[in-house]
């Protein structure tokens, strides 16, 4: 049997290894615009409305799970948008290896998955080592943003993100109601407060560079 070809979805998605050891903004999304990055951005719900308000801004998905990386595209595609886009693999490996430091005006983190099971908990993505990788990506006075619905894991985001020394807690803007089904900051948004669960938000400021 023939499996169907994939299809051609450059420059809205690419895997780490098509896009080569360094990635410089400018040439990335061909200008200088400021860039913004969506961490495990799932369906792209964010990723799609937040570059649709804000033309000016870049915006970078990072999806290990190429499905769901390849299903953003495909809206962003549609669209023809030019300041979104998705590269599918492991977020550390373009945070730690792949950008400029201090490069990114904002890092956006919704509901990074909770691993229910306490021995799958070393699998979550917040640990000391990732704020300490956020603190290193994000530019002075740009912004790390965390929600979660799961309480006993926002508990540890916020302890590390506080504990970093390089960010401060500002407070993060209120909960208001969607004006369609749409109008949810992420996909798991929409699902967690349709069950009727609370949703904890997080900000953060990088600190200027020190010396
Ligand atoms: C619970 S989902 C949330 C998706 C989306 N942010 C939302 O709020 O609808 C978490 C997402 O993070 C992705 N993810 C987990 N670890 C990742 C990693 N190391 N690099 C990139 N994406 C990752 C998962 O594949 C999944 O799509």
């Amino acid at each position: 049997m023939q499996t169907a070809p994939v299809k051609p979805l450059k420059p809205w998605f690419q895997v780490i290894d098509d896009v080569g050891d360094s990635i410089v903004w400018s040439e990335f999304f061909g200008n200088e615009n400021p860039v913004e990055l969506d961490i495990g951005c799932g369906r792209g719900l964010f990723l799609f409305t937040a570059a649709q308000k804000n033309p000016d801004i870049n915006y970078l998905g990072l999806e290990i799970d190429y499905r769901e990386g390849r299903r953003t595209a495909e809206r962003l595609k549609k669209k023809q948008m030019q300041n979104a886009r998705v590269i599918g693999g492991d977020c550390n490996v373009v945070l730690t290896k792949m950008i400029e430091k201090h490069s990114v005006s904002a890092a956006h983190v919704y509901f990074p998955d909770p691993w229910w099971k306490k021995r799958h908990h070393k699998r979550r993505l917040f640990t000391q080592e990732f704020t300490g990788i956020l603190s290193d990506v994000v530019q002075p006075n740009g912004h790390v943003h965390s929600w979660s619905d799961v309480a006993e894991y926002f508990d540890i985001i916020r302890s590390l993100m506080d504990a970093q020394p390089n960010f401060n807690a500002l407070t993060a803007a209120p909960e208001r109601d969607p004006a369609d089904d749409m109008d949810y900051q992420t996909s798991f948004e929409r699902k967690k407060r349709k069950l009727g669960l609370p949703i904890y938000r997080g900000l953060w400021q990088r600190k200027t560079l020190a010396g």
